[in-house]
């Protein structure tokens, strides 16, 4: 729009004596029955002695004479300009095809530093389901902030200390077997871990000595220590190959552990800032609760702190290093009442900051098997979701050219993220698979198709014509217009994905794209007039032209959500 701004105000300049500066704070875009720019003349009217709907006649009559308008007309007072929508289709497909990879991305973060704690497991479970939503939501917000050029930093903040590891460490030192654990991993761990509760219900002894345990876990002794590095490590690693396949990084794995032995310090500054008092045995933060609320707890009783003094510490830490302009928490929304307590005790604190800090929250997945049965774990759900689109993709005979094993990973894994992501953040949403996996409608594998769909179309035609030498008049088809105004949200999308927080907001402009760019290919179907590889060869390069920037537009948001778009499926 800038650009057309821009010539509007050279052509009143020429007629109009006045400044471009002034001018192009009086532009203004009207109402859109009344064209796409608009300016009032009578700050004109003084000066040249006329009416200002006199000025607005002559001046709108010469301008009208540039091709860049498709109208210009009077209004009274008023010149109202439309753009030719030749020039706005030009505009935009050149754009997006110069901008390539670069496409949706700004540097309006520029300098600016985002925090984002997301996915930040337990560790001696496996991942559940559940998990990922955290983890794709988190990530994807990181993509997202990093294409408006944020400094993005993203941490786990894994569970990996706790009263916990000591009732693990006590049942392991019991009953455990070393060769088990190093051969199977995290499955016998969450077998100790399901062993260690049913003894905390039968053997009375047996939580007393986990909490002595875990003591002598927080004093360092170094063979309880060594044994929760081994549990910590095995954890890890299985962690970090579902991240893999999910395509998810940290810069950091820095986990309530790391924060373990500055909790007497961070004890203290509470201590001389917001204050702490005893209740019912247990040191808390002294502020003020709300009836009936349960106050936040540095430490227990028997001595042991907490969660919550954990994450004042690695708040404190985090603000410490990046100054961030936003610490984003990505966590269910059952943890509320911690993040409002933490952000009160940082106030009460005296770190002003505490108000960059938001909890991301978001809403359940409900209605989850797998063939397997009920216990999910995400790693099952990722498997099934990759040998469904196997076992459908290698029915078919027709793609003997595709990488199959590759394809049905991007597709199988993209559809379970896509499916996620596509729901408003807080709500909850019933998983089914045969929605997740449905070629039509609003899916990951949907927008995926359609994105194949132009890689193939751009083959077929010999490739898409080089920028510049185009002639877009000849794209008039209304799906041709309509599908150009589609990829042209895009770049808003992620603006408002990014300011609300919400990756939801992308998925849906991507699916509008994938609908458009559906109804496109099948009118070409049905009328051959519409046909993409045109016999014409300058219509087939217009046409070419914009399956291209359909192409960088659907192949770039759907990375910024984390998902991979295969050329062939
Ligand atoms: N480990 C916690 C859980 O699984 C989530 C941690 C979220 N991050 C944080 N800084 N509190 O419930």
């Amino acid at each position: 729009m800038h650009r057309y701004k821009k010539a509007f105000a050279e052509e009143i300049s020429k007629i109009l004596k006045c400044d471009m500066d002034q001018l192009n704070s009086m532009i203004k875009v009207p109402e859109s029955d009344r064209g796409d720019l608009s300016i009032p003349c009578f700050p004109f009217a003084k000066e040249m002695k006329q009416s200002p709907a006199k000025i607005a006649a002559d001046t709108a009559l010469a301008i009208s004479k540039n091709p860049i308008f498709e109208k210009v007309t009077a209004e009274g007072p008023y010149i109202n300009a439309t753009i030719s929508s030749c020039h706005i289709i030009e505009n935009i497909i050149n754009e997006i095809r110069a901008a390539g990879d670069k496409f949706a991305t700004s540097q309006k973060g520029a300098g600016k530093s985002v925090v984002l704690d997301f996915s930040s497991p337990n560790i001696a479970k496996p991942l559940g389901f559940h998990h990922l939503r955290s983890t794709m939501i988190g990530n994807s917000l990181a993509l997202i902030h990093e294409a408006m050029g944020y400094d993005v930093t993203r941490i786990n903040f894994l569970g990996d200390w706790g009263k916990t590891f000591g009732l693990l460490a006590e049942v392991f030192n019991r009953k455990g077997d070393k060769t088990r654990l190093e051969n199977e991993g995290i499955s016998y761990l969450l077998e100790l871990y399901i062993e260690a509760n049913k003894l905390k219900e039968s053997d009375p002894d047996f939580d007393d000595a986990a909490r002595l345990m875990f003591k002598k876990q927080e004093d360092g002794d170094e063979s309880a220590m060594e044994l929760w590095q081994l549990i910590r490590d095995i954890s890890l690693n299985e962690f970090k190959l579902i991240y893999k396949r999910l395509n998810v990084d940290f810069d950091f794995y820095e986990g309530e552990s790391f924060y373990r032995n500055g909790m007497d310090e961070i004890i203290e500054e509470i201590d001389k800032s917001a204050g702490t008092r005893i209740d019912q045995g247990a040191l808390v933060v002294d502020m003020p609760y709300s009836d009936g609320e349960p106050p936040m707890m540095l430490k227990k009783s028997d001595g042991a702190t907490l969660y919550a003094t954990r994450d004042i510490a690695a708040a404190k830490d985090r603000w410490n290093r990046f100054h961030f302009e936003k610490a984003l928490y990505v966590v269910g929304s059952e943890q509320k009442r911690h993040f409002t307590q933490l952000k009160q005790a940082l106030g009460a604190m005296g770190n002003s900051w505490e108000d960059k800090i938001h909890h991301v929250t978001f809403g359940r997945i409900h209605g989850m098997s797998t063939r397997k049965g009920n216990v999910v774990f995400l790693n099952e759900v990722l498997d099934e979701a990759v040998s469904r689109v196997f076992e459908k993709m290698s029915e078919d005979s027709s793609r003997t050219s595709i990488d199959i094993e590759k394809v049905s990973k991007e597709v199988g894994i993209g559809g379970i993220v896509f499916g996620d992501l596509k729901n408003l953040r807080i709500s909850d949403y019933n998983f089914d698979w045969n929605e997740v996996l449905n070629t039509k409608g609003f899916t990951g594998i949907g927008v995926q198709y359609a994105h194949a769909r132009c890689c193939s179309i751009l083959n077929k035609g010999g490739g898409a014509p080089q920028i510049g030498n185009v002639d877009f008049s000849l794209l008039t088809a209304p799906e041709e217009i309509a599908l150009v105004k589609d990829i042209a949200r895009i770049p808003g999308a992620v603006e408002e994905a990014e300011k609300e927080l919400e990756p939801s907001k992308l998925a849906r402009a991507l699916y509008e794209v994938a609908k458009t760019w559906n109804r496109y290919q099948q009118t070409g179907n049905s009328d051959k007039s519409l046909r993409i590889i045109a016999e014409d060869i300058n219509l087939k390069d217009a046409r070419l032209a914009l399956v291209d920037a359909v192409r960088i537009s659907l192949k770039k948001g759907l990375e910024l959500l984390g998902v991979t778009a295969p050329d062939a499926m």
